[in-house]
């Protein structure tokens, strides 16, 4: 006898103005299971999430919970009947702690006051669950790493005696450790009986993890399957309607003249740091969460203040206080964290992708500000990245998270950079569009450009990047070029804290 599914969804529906963003689908969760959802950048898996989440409700359509009908008015309203979620954005209170954050409603108290020494211990015992110990659950949420704020949400989730967890890209912005670390809570949770919907654009990670695998595109469920009898391809191919042959592109460029030289950065996370990247190469930069990878950026642009070291830009000693100094100099940085640093909500998609620009004076002429020009530059850009958008008008908050992440790299790529560092640029980009942000990077570096990008991806680091620096504990640990770029060495030099050859100091 088949077990009846803990949750189902019976011809959802969902439209929002000029948008059919689900489509009658009809989906099943069974108990102990992990079901895989994928599909391309705005095929609707957030939107079909956030209506099981009580978070709106459905155009049409019903949901079935552990057999019976439920219209759940809000997000605590399904929390409390046992459908917890972890959103693709994060929905932390950054002047919070940790703890605050995770008990939020629901915080301990002795009469009326918080019993704070109790809501550390409930939390600390959250965090040990949850594999992640290591947090500290008095820390202020605003000031963690982007991976670790993710850990956060995902303990978060966690706390709740859950019958149904929805995942949202948990991975989105967690290396190596991190994710097997979920993965075994997830394994623990199914042994539970708990149903689980994952959603990733990391194909591996639905082959790993999933045991079935339920593909949308355009709002519609193009099919159903289960994970052993699926394929990379064939997944591929469903979510974006074609064969894709190839996924990862590398130029033909001859790297030139050194163009961004960094030497000897240091401060309390950084050690002695120094790297190059030429024009017409593409220069990649791999390290597990915490390895400083994103801080090196940060203090190259001034966006973070450096202790020590020198930065030159064509062979000229500069040191940028802000990062607008740097966009000046032609020095662009891109963040990893499009909703905490990069977009702004509320605005249109053309205003956030010429703001930077602006800023700078790009647009501005005998003190007018061409607004003509930048929309004309935005409609360009978000063709070239692929928005997918009613038009430019629209607000960057209705976007799908792959499509905010596109509008992101649009706003560095319009200022026409000479130097692009770029964080994490294809988090959260859907198989289809990697490859053409892939190609786009390709090209910058064709026309002379120099890019460094950073990532958590080891196959995108491998396939794109001319050469690699490994990072870790806050040091560069190996450079590699040709075929000495493989998984085997870059992890291995990711994982060790001493340069090979060097005495550590
Ligand atoms: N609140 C909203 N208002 C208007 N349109 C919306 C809203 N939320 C989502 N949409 C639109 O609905 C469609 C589906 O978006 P959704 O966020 O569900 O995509 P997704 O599959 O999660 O994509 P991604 O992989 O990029 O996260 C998109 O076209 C998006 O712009
Ligand atoms: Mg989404």
């Amino acid at each position: 006898m088949k077990p009846t599914p803990v949750l189902e969804t019976l011809n959802l529906t969902k439209v929002f103005p000029g948008v059919v963003a689900l489509d009658d689908v009809s989906l099943s969760l069974f108990p102990g299971e992990v079901l895989g959802l994928v599909g391309e950048n705005g095929a609707g898996k957030s939107t079909l999430m956030k209506l099981i989440g009580g978070v709106y409700p459905p155009t049409r359509g019903r949901i079935r919970y552990k057999g019976e009908e439920v219209q759940f008015r809000s997000p605590k309203d399904a929390l409390d009947a046992g459908i917890s979620i972890v959103y693709q954005e994060l929905n932390l209170i950054p002047h919070l702690s940790v703890a605050e954050n995770i008990f939020i409603n629901r915080l301990p108290r002795r009469g009326t006051f918080v019993n704070w020494a109790r809501l550390y211990r409930d939390t600390e015992r959250i965090l040990e669950e949850s594999g992640m110990s290591g947090i500290d659950p008095r820390a202020i949420v605003g000031e963690l790493p982007i991976g670790v704020k993710q850990s956060v949400e995902i303990a978060k989730a966690l706390s709740y005696d859950a019958q149904v967890l929805l995942l949202d890209e948990p991975t989105s912005s967690l290396t190596g450790p991190e994710i097997d670390n979920l993965f075994s809570v997830i394994r623990k949770l199914q042994e539970r009986g708990i149903g689980i919907v994952y959603v990733s654009h990391h194909l591996d990670e639905i082959f790993e993890v999933t045991d079935r695998v339920h593909v949308l595109r355009d709002g519609k469920t193009v099919e159903v399957m289960d994970t052993a009898s699926a394929s990379e391809e064939t997944l591929v191919a469903r979510m974006v309607g074609r064969d894709l042959e190839d996924i990862y592109y590398k130029g033909e460029h001859q790297p030139g003249e050194v163009a961004l030289e960094a030497r000897g950065i240091g401060d309390e996370l950084l050690d002695d740091v120094s790297f190059k990247v030429r024009r017409r190469e593409v220069v990649g930069i791999y390290g597990l969460l915490g390895s400083g990878r994103t801080e090196l950026l940060k203090s190259i642009v001034g966006a973070r203040p450096r202790r020590k070291g020198e930065v030159f830009v064509h062979g000229k000693k500069v040191r940028f206080g802000h990062p607008q100094e740097a966009a000046r100099a032609g020095v662009i940085y891109s963040s990893e964290d499009r909703k905490g640093e990069n977009l702004f909500f509320g605005q249109p998609i053309w205003k956030n992708e010429t703001y930077l620009a602006l800023q700078i004076g790009r647009y501005t002429r005998f003190g007018f500000t061409q607004t003509a020009e930048e929309r004309r530059d935005a409609e360009v850009y978000s063709r070239k990245l692929g928005v997918k958008a009613p038009s430019i008008d629209v607000d960057v908050y209705h976007l799908s998270g792959g499509n905010q992440q596109k509008v992101c790299l649009a706003k560095a790529l319009i200022n026409d950079p000479d130097v692009v560092l770029l964080d994490e640029p294809t988090r959260g980009i859907d198989v289809g569009a990697k490859l053409e942000i892939y190609k786009l990077i390709a090209e910058l570096a064709d026309q002379g450009k120099a890019v460094v990008f950073v990532s958590s991806e080891l196959p995108e680091i491998i396939g794109c990047a001319d050469r690699v620096y490994t990072m870790a504990g806050g040091r560069i640990t190996a450079e590699l070029t040709g075929d000495d770029i493989n998984e085997e060495n870059v992890l291995r030099y990711c994982l060790q804290t001493t340069t090979p050859g060097v005495a550590a100091s």
